[in-house]
């Protein structure tokens, strides 16, 4: 199976609202990573509108109807943002959890203890046409809700993965790194598509695309902050050979 990389730019708006300013505009970073290998665009309006704006999301639409490239909308599980994807009608929405007082997407979906309000919204995405993904924690009780709720994908949260394997937690990274390897094959078994994300970076990709199962990456954040450096293309076709390297070493070893 091939993995697709999506890239989020949430973070060139974090640069132009730091400002107030109208640039770095997050659609020319979108034309940017689609040109340089991008599969798809993805971008998380949060009800606080602290990166991307709703004009953003109306330019982002356009741009990936234009070059027939997937958009995926994160967003939370509300009446408000459920509107907007429905309007918008993008290729994917992604449900996750949302709190005002937050930096980033802290943890996965409680879709086991929201499963009524999740079902509604899964519903009412998928009637506009999106393919729906829930973002939860690798555990097995969650990714059955998610089947339950009528999702057609989970994406599994990675942040943990990803810190440990900073701090130096080799024995922590690998327990969790074995957690998304069973829920894996767990979602495949239930027939969900499996994506995964949150904190992945140069250091921390390989192990994760090494995950038969796991047929897309949704990355944004060190991307961006390595894109002052090298540039964003490059750190696209970094991160693209870095994932197909850890890709080639499952299949060898298949
Ligand atoms: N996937 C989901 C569902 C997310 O919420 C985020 C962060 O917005 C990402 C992927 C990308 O995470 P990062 O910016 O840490 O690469």
């Amino acid at each position: 199976m091939s993995l697709r990389l999506g890239v989020n730019i949430d973070h060139v708006a974090t640069i132009r609202n730091a400002r107030g300013a109208s640039y770095p505009e997050p659609i020319r970073a979108a034309e940017l990573a689609l040109a340089a290998g991008a599969d798809g665009i993805t971008a998380h309006l949060r009800e606080d509108r602290r990166h991307i704006s709703d004009t953003d999301i109306d330019l982002l639409s356009d741009l990936c109807r234009k070059r027939g490239r997937p958009l995926n909308l994160e967003m939370a599980v509300t009446e408000e943002m459920v509107g907007i994807a429905v309007r918008h009608r993008p290729y994917a929405a992604c449900l996750v959890p949302e709190r005002r007082e937050e930096v980033t997407t802290e943890g996965g979906l409680d879709v086991l203890r929201g499963l009524d309000r999740v079902r509604d919204a899964v519903s009412a995405l998928r009637g506009a046409g999106c393919r729906v993904s829930l973002f939860i924690e690798a555990d097995p009780a969650q990714i059955a809700a998610s089947a339950e709720a009528g999702a057609q994908v989970v994406e599994l949260h990675t942040g943990a993965f990803c810190d440990s394997v900073r701090a130096g937690e080799t024995e922590r990274a690998a327990a969790i790194l074995d957690r998304l390897c069973a829920g894996s094959v767990e979602a495949g078994r239930l027939g969900l598509e499996v994506h995964a994300g949150h904190g992945i970076d140069f250091a921390t990709v390989a192990p994760i695309a090494a995950i038969p199962q796991i047929a897309e990456l949704n990355i944004g954040h060190f991307l961006i902050g390595e894109a002052i450096f090298v540039g964003l293309p490059e750190a696209i076709r970094r991160m693209r050979q870095l994932m197909e390297a850890g890709r080639l070493h499952t299949e060898q070893a298949a």
